[in-house]
């Protein structure tokens, strides 16, 4: 989606409403405890060269590692503080107060970036529109809360009322059936905002208990040819990704117009 509003020659705003800690060291006693990574960007390192499509995403990945592999990994801000220019802007918000200082710490010395240690959701009503109002929002939260999905859905109607022309993208996780809450995410969203793309990568079968079998990005106002792009990729990257063997589970995609 940077890369799309990329083309265009005009400064751009990147706001990101839960920013995390700006990149992670997989080496460290935490990220090797659960090992996630070996499910994933492990994986799809093996097979880049098969995924020109990407090469923006895995570049910044190159970059943070100047020795090779993918040790430190980018958060999404620092993704997008790797592939934006010197006249675009970031306004990156992230309420805990450890993770803010980390990601201070990480991309604090930046002049495009401002930091806000706040509540991301309120943040959105606050600093929308940004000035260039041209960009994209990223909405990543944790969904620790049943409650957060109804929350995040007012914020991000409540944002796009206010800045109607913004590229938005919504990450959202797909449980296992008693927890999922996807539907009731994305239909509260779908009732009220016409233009929008949605597509899912699951890598495994919902199952009847409380794991994460994939997840899924609502996008408003999507750039021009997103979704020819992500129909070609999509199938590729759960090829890759897929955690059950095929004959027990195929990967499945979906993606289609909100
Ligand atoms: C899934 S992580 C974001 C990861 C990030 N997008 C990345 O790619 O590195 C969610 C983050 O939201 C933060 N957070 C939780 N509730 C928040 C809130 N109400 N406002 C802002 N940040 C919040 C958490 O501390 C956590 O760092």
């Amino acid at each position: 989606m940077l890369k799309a509003l990329l083309a265009k020659p005009k400064p751009l705003v990147y706001v990101e409403s839960h920013a995390g800690a700006g990149r992670y060291d997989l080496g460290t006693e935490q990220a090797l405890k659960t090992a996630e990574y070996r499910l994933g960007i492990e994986r799809l390192w093996a097979r880049r060269d098969a995924f020109p499509a990407i090469s923006a995403y895995l570049g910044a990945i190159a970059a943070l590692n100047p020795d090779g592999g993918f040790a430190v990994y980018p958060g999404s801000p620092a993704l997008a503080a790797h592939l934006l220019r010197a006249e675009d802007r970031l306004i990156l918000m992230e309420l805990h107060p450890t993770e803010s200082q980390t990601l201070r710490r990480h991309l604090g010395g930046d002049p495009r970036i401002g930091i806000h240690r706040r509540d991301g959701l309120e943040g959105l009503t606050a600093l929308l529109p940004p000035k260039p109002a041209r960009g994209l929002v990223l909405i990543d939260p944790p969904y620790e809360q049943a409650s957060e999905y109804r929350r995040v859905a007012d914020a991000l109607l409540a944002a796009h009322a206010r800045w109607p022309t913004g590229v938005y993208a919504l990450w959202y996780p797909r449980l296992g059936l008693q927890r999922d809450r996807s539907a009731d995410l994305i239909g509260r969203i779908r009732g009220s905002v016409s233009d929008g793309l949605l597509c899912e990568l699951t890598v495994r079968r919902q199952v009847d208990d409380f794991g994460m079998h994939g997840s899924g990005m609502l996008i408003l106002n999507p750039p021009w040819r997103l979704k020819e792009q992500l129909a070609d990729l999509l199938p590729r990257l759960a090829e890759v990704l897929a955690i059950e063997e095929t004959g027990r589970s195929t990967p499945t995609w979906k993606i289609g117009t909100a």
